[in-house]
């Protein structure tokens, strides 16, 4: 039988998990980012739509093309936004359906890491988006412990078990990304870290929620009842329970933007629209 790995193959589960947190964190990377209106976006690895979502929503695009291997998740992202402006399509990351030049903005959403060539991945970027173009990126800081899921995964190997990992975790950290980011030839590269708080109802809601993560749940369900009883007596003494019993979990990721080099009609895209 060969290894776990992490999968994403049902839109509505990764919802309730990683859909909200990726709300949580998309908003603060768009805050900063604060892109121009009326951009012709690309949205790799969009999965169930929640980032793609935010660009409708919030940066007034004009078009927006949602690209995934999943076809479990694209079809939930299908559902959720029903519009004209966002189109989804199954693709890699490493080889775009898009000709050259021919988008403003390309953008991955807690997406690089799962890329098995991180820097074809970020070329791809490169090529699609038009001189002056967009390429940024935002990641959990998986190497730092920046994840949502870090307390069960610090108590999991504090107890000999190993969660399962993005598959190339190194593209996460601010030196990783800075790095793919140079080596794609991209310009003016800014980077910052993105800060997201989710509050649970009960540690009970934090657990279940938590847990389904598909960096956890394939490896929970080997693991031993007693063992998961006492993981899960372990987490509790770990994170912390507000009086009112909620539970308030920080979890932080590296986000980074850069510019296709290169001289436009009109002028580069600013950076930075607000
Ligand atoms: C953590 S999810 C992020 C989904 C979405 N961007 C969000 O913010 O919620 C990672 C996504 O990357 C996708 N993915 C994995 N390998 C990929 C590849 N080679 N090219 C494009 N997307 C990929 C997965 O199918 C999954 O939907």
């Amino acid at each position: 039988m060969s290894a776990p790995t992490i999968t994403f193959d049902d839109g509505a589960a990764y919802e309730r998990m990683m859909g909200q947190w990726s709300g949580l964190a998309g908003r603060a990377f768009l805050e900063w980012l604060s892109p121009p209106p009326s951009l012709r976006w690309v949205d790799i690895g969009c999965g169930s739509g929640a980032f793609t979502q935010l660009l409708v929503e919030h940066c007034a695009p004009m078009t927006v093309e949602g690209v995934d291997p999943s076809e479990g998740q694209l079809a939930f992202a299908r559902e959720r936004l029903a519009t004209p402006v966002a189109r989804f399509r199954q693709g890699d990351a490493m080889a775009l359906p898009f000709a050259d030049g021919t988008l403003d903005a390309a953008v991955m959403a807690l997406v690089v890491f799962f890329v098995p060539d991180p820097a074809k991945g970020v070329a791809e970027m490169v090529r699609v988006v038009r001189p002056g173009g967009l390429a940024a990126a935002y990641v959990w800081d998986v190497v730092n412990g920046g994840g949502p899921s870090e307390a069960i995964i610090t108590e999991m190997k504090g107890m000999g078990f190993a969660p399962l990992r993005a598959p190339r975790a190194e593209a996460s950290t601010p030196e990783g990304l800075h790095a793919l980011w140079v080596r794609a030839g991209l310009a003016d590269i800014e980077a910052r870290v993105i800060r997201a708080r989710r509050t649970f109802d009960d540690f009970e809601d934090y657990w279940s929620t938590t847990t389904a993560a598909p960096n956890l749940a394939p490896i929970l369900t080997t693991i031993a009842t007693a063992d998961v009883t006492q993981l899960k007596s372990r987490v509790r003494d770990r994170v912390p329970i507000e009086a009112s019993g909620r539970v308030s979990i920080e979890a932080h990721a590296n986000a980074i933007v850069g510019r296709r080099p290169g001289i436009m009609a009109g002028g580069g895209l600013p950076l930075h629209e607000g």
